[in-house]
């Protein structure tokens, strides 16, 4: 298959064309940082793992590799406990420490292509955690995904980089940093491989209380998402459980294992409701006979 290059983009963010025949690869992304993209991927790779699928994941967050942390003390647990359990397969795309900005890009998009390419073809599902910033990696990450998942804090702080807003009436003004950036890896995407990026949005640490901001918040995320071309996924709530286990490589749906003594409460049924909705939303392939009992 012919890969038609868009000339106003660097190389390094050209997809690469490839017919959607395996893994389904999900990118975690957003370019504000502490939005939850790393708590959700944890999320959505053990709920992967617990259903008996094979999981490839890559952190491109070079700095803070909460992710790469997260399923590492996740290893140590299950080493401590002598348990065998499954656990995710990592692979790691440096950036580049290339002088040239055109060569040190072409060399991270070879290098993450090939992590792409080979994770796709020995597991089910391929995770991608992505930075909070406008990164090379990201870019080609974004391009080459076939799900996005963007997790949102409540705020029009955090909204202004998926659009610009007007202060007096909310109205809808224009797309902003982010939803661009994802308008061009669409476009990219469909021009090499005519395939589509599903791209879902989910809103998280809700508060518990009705505010007017929360509902506020709904209403311009509803009149957004047909414009911007995101679907709405339920979100998390703002609750402990979906934190308190990181050094423990363990989440909500650990509770119970060897090593937790965390008492089963209402918020973490709450919290494992909201991780099957998320799941059901999100529509990934083969999984509904595991989403039913689940
Ligand atoms: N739903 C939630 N409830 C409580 N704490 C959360 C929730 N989601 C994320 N956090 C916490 O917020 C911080 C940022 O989350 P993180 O997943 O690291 O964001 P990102 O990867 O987008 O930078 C972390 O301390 C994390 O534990
Ligand atoms: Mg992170």
């Amino acid at each position: 298959m012919r890969i038609q290059l868009r000339r106003d983009l660097p190389e390094s963010s050209q997809p690469q064309s490839q017919a959607k025949t395996y893994a389904t690869v999900i990118c975690l992304g957003n370019v504000k940082g502490g939005s939850g993209k790393s708590t959700t991927a944890m999320h959505i790779i053990v709920a992967l793992l617990k259903m008996g699928r094979s999981v490839g994941f890559i952190d491109l967050d070079v700095r803070q590799q909460s992710l790469s942390r997260y399923v590492e003390n996740r290893r140590q647990w299950a080493e401590r406990e002598n348990l065998t359990i499954p656990l995710p397969i990592e692979r790691t795309v440096d950036a580049s420490v290339l002088d040239s900005r055109k060569q040190g890009d072409a060399e991270e998009r070879r290098k993450l292509l090939s992590a792409i390419a080979e994770l796709r073809t020995i597991c089910d599902f391929v995770v991608i955690d992505s930075p909070g910033s406008y990164t090379n990696l990201s870019r080609v990450a974004h391009a080459n995904a076939d799900l996005i998942i963007t997790p949102m804090n409540d705020s029009f702080v955090d909204l202004d980089v998926i659009a610009k807003i007007d202060p007096q009436t909310y109205e809808v003004r224009g797309p902003s940093i982010y939803s661009q950036m994802i308008w061009d890896s669409r476009k990219l995407r469909a021009q090499s491989d005519r395939a589509t990026i599903d791209w879902v949005l989910m809103r998280n640490r809700l508060s518990n209380l009705s505010s007017k901001n929360k509902k506020l918040m709904q209403e311009v995320l509803t009149r957004l998402a047909p414009r911007t071309g995101f679907r709405i996924a339920p979100g998390f709530g703002e609750r402990v459980i979906y934190r308190e286990l990181f050094l423990a490589g363990l989440t909500l749906l650990d509770l119970g294992e060897p090593g937790t003594d965390v008492p089963l409460t209402m918020s973490h049924l709450a919290a494992r409701q909201e991780l099957r909705e998320l799941l059901t939303e999100l529509n990934l392939p083969g999984l509904e006979r595991e989403l039913a009992a689940f």
